[in-house]
């Protein structure tokens, strides 16, 4: 199960790197937001060569980043809480901008995820926001422990997302574009050397536990 949960992880990371070169194709200065980024090198990796790269997560976050990771050319860590908006105004998004989340939406609750989405659709016209989320399975069976270990017991009001439709119509900014596969979705399970067990587990994640990868498009 840990070395599933390691590729899963590499594979979410895949994804967003799919999509962040998809939308860099259109916007090739565009700023590459990373929300509840941790120590992740996404945005590096995903480096075109003239995006600016963000990363942004709670000011102890950022300060072990800053120690580990300087923020490079055309990059900067920013301090914050993602429910307190004003991150948005040092994001520089005139020529675009992709924000990914990559198992950070869990933590929140669907409320604050709209509320956020909202605000990013105003302050983002023509942007684009990638995150993952699980079904209420997922959540209640799978995403409980570790959200226990972070102190969060009441997990009744978390985000999940069962059914695409729930994330429709939250504002006539937001078009729901795709929702894919977290596992399947981009690439596919064919290489022969990859396990039984662990294409049976994709499976699981995808059906049971309805772990997707959803892109939203913010209209100008
Ligand atoms: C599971 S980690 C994922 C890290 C990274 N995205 C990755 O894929 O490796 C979740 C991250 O979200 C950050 N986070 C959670 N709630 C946040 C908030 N309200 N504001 C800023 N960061 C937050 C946490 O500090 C943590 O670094």
């Amino acid at each position: 199960m840990y070395q599933f949960g390691a590729l899963e992880g590499a594979m979410r990371e895949k994804d967003m790197l799919w999509e962040i070169a998809d939308y860099l194709k259109g916007h090739p200065n565009a700023a590459v937001v990373n929300l509840g980024c941790g120590l992740n090198m996404t945005g590096r990796t995903a480096d075109n060569g003239t995006c600016r790269i963000y990363n942004l997560d709670f000011p102890d976050v950022i300060k072990s980043r800053n120690e580990l990771i300087p923020a490079g050319e055309r990059e900067e860590n920013i301090a914050c809480d993602l429910n307190d908006f004003s991150w948005m105004d040092q994001i520089d998004a005139g020529e675009g901008a992709v924000l990914y989340a990559a198992g950070v939406f869990h933590y929140f609750t669907t409320q604050q995820i709209k509320d956020m989405v909202i605000a990013m659709a105003g302050r983002f016209p023509g942007g684009r926001l990638v995150f993952d989320a699980v079904g209420k399975f997922g959540r209640d069976k799978l995403m409980k422990g570790t959200l226990k270990n972070m102190g969060m017991n009441d997990i009744s009001g978390l985000f999940y997302v069962n059914d695409a439709s729930e994330l429709e119509g939250w504002s006539p900014k937001v078009k729901l574009m795709t929702k894919k596969s977290y596992m399947q979705g981009y690439y596919k399970l064919d290489d022969p050397n990859i396990k039984g067990i662990h294409r049976f587990l994709a499976k699981f994640c995808d059906n049971l536990a309805k772990m997707y990868v959803y892109q939203m498009e913010f209209t100008t």
